[in-house]
């Protein structure tokens, strides 16, 4: 067999997408392999989203090239491959930066690879042409053993592209616009999955909770309606989305945190910044306010659920007031965890042609801020969960032997001591400490239960 090697950086929906890649190459005799040395073929799934994303991507390839020619030195051919959104965005000039890349090939064109890969004998090739056709019908279904490898938690990709436009994010350009896949096909590869042992499925896509799939009716079902649907696939025990826009939570997807039990109390919902003004300038299209208004409205769905967002700090033209109203939108909700970032130029976008600029040492104060105010809410929300009992789905082993960890139902990492459990139990953890990234606890014992 030959090997390939995929390498993915950014977003889970290019971990899915770099799944999807190793059981199309599978298809052409390829087996997946951990390290790049001694691969046949070398796969790069690349991010776009900021620059320094781009940057690893051509300080990877020239050590792929030294690979590369060290491999023929000793007669191994070698192929490289650039995949996802640089490849999207910068097309046939990664080649003219990287001579040693044989073949570009964007997120809406990989199901073509087997013919690409042989075109790429003969010759340089890019493709990044956008959808004309659904790529996901052209999918081969993962094998069973390859499912089992990659655990009992996976993604799928119900969603892809945004229509938002936020005036920083190049997602509409590199993804193309939104497309939602049909509840049949999302629900098929879904029960494969279960089949296989999957008890943990995340809905991904750039902006989920604008699904519009075609239903059996042949009507746009919303992602609540889908959700029902997904709730009811034998094995599945614990459902999640991921990423959505505030302006696209509606109430049917409010009543589903209440109403399905499989439902996780998670939400990773971006508010970007917490000034009116920015907002307006970034075209989130929504205020603060509304954004508080509608957490409210999830919390009373969902009490206990656990709240995520991505902040921008030194969008063009933020000021020290703007700033201080994203830290005071901090303190109100008090999110369980946050992703933040300082603002990216990126070329294309309308906010790269904005002329006030924040300086980078400006930047820079401010992450350190905001990242310090979220980190102490996040332990906030890990101490209070000393002395509760929750279910946690035992995924791997532990860091240690006789240690098995999972994940809670706010998306927490759990470890735990057990040598009568393994991997794809559910099971009743009492948390006694945190650490720094994971929760500890003991399998509770019934009088736990019974309190
Ligand atoms: N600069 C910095 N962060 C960005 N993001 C998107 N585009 C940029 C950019 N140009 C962040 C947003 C988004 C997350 C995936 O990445 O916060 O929600
Ligand atoms: Fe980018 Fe998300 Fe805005 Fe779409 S909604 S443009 S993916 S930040």
């Amino acid at each position: 067999m030959k090997k390939v090697h995929i390498k993915s950086f950014g977003c889970q929906m290019n971990v899915y997408d770099g799944q999807r890649m190793a059981d199309i190459l599978a298809g052409q005799g390829y087996e997946e392999v951990a390290a790049p040395e001694g691969a046949d073929l070398i796969l790069l799934n690349t991010c776009h989203i900021r620059d320094r994303a781009v940057q690893k991507v051509y300080t990877e390839l020239g050590k792929l090239r030294d690979l590369k020619n060290e491999q023929k030195a000793n007669g191994q051919e070698t192929r490289i491959v650039v995949a996802g959104c640089v490849a999207q965005a910068e097309g046939a000039e990664i080649q003219r930066r990287q001579p040693a890349v044989d073949l570009v090939v964007g997120p809406q064109a990989y199901h073509r690879l087997p013919s690409l890969l042989a075109e790429a004998q003969r010759t340089r090739v890019v493709d990044t042409d956008l959808p004309a056709d659904d790529k996901f019908g052209y999918l081969p279904a993962p094998k069973p053993a390859a499912i089992r490898s990659r655990g009992i938690s996976a993604f799928v990709t119900v969603q892809e592209g945004c229509d938002k436009f936020c005036a920083f994010c190049v997602v509409p350009y590199t993804r193309g616009t939104e497309f939602s896949r049909p509840v049949a096909q999302v629900l098929a590869e879904i029960e494969r999955l279960a089949d296989a042992g999957v008890q943990d499925v995340t809905l991904i896509g750039q902006n989920v909770n604008a699904y519009h799939g075609e239903g059996p009716d042949g009507r746009a079902w919303g992602l609540a309606r889908l959700m029902h649907r997904v709730a009811e696939v034998p094995g599945i025990a614990r459902i999640r989305y991921t990423t959505s826009h505030p302006r696209d939570m509606d109430d049917d997807l409010i009543a589903a945190h209440r109403d399905l039990p499989q439902v996780m109390p998670f939400l990773h919902l971006p508010v970007q910044a917490g000034s009116d003004r920015i907002l307006s300038a970034m075209n989130r299209k929504h205020t603060a306010d509304e954004y508080r208004r509608l957490i409210e409205r999830v919390r009373t769905a969902r009490p206990d659920i656990a709240l995520s967002s991505d902040f921008i700090v030194g969008f063009p033209g933020e000021s020290e007031a703007d700033f201080a109203e994203t830290l005071r939108l901090v303190e109100d909700i008090g999110f369980a965890s946050s992703y933040s970032f300082k603002y990216s130029p990126r070329p294309g976008t309308p906010a790269a042609e904005l002329t006030v600029q924040v300086a980078p040492e400006v930047m820079n104060e401010r992450l350190h801020r905001l990242q310090e105010r979220i980190e102490h809410h996040r332990q906030a929300f890990n101490h209070a969960m000393v002395g509760r009992t929750i279910e946690v789905l035992l995924e791997r082993t532990g860091r240690h032997p006789g240690q098995l960890a999972g994940k809670s139902p706010y998306l927490q990492a759990v470890q735990i001591e057990t040598k009568a459990n393994q991997i794809g139990d559910m099971v009743k953890v009492v948390i006694e400490r945190t650490g720094s990234n994971s929760l500890f606890g003991r399998l509770a014992a019934p009088e736990d239960i019974a309190a």
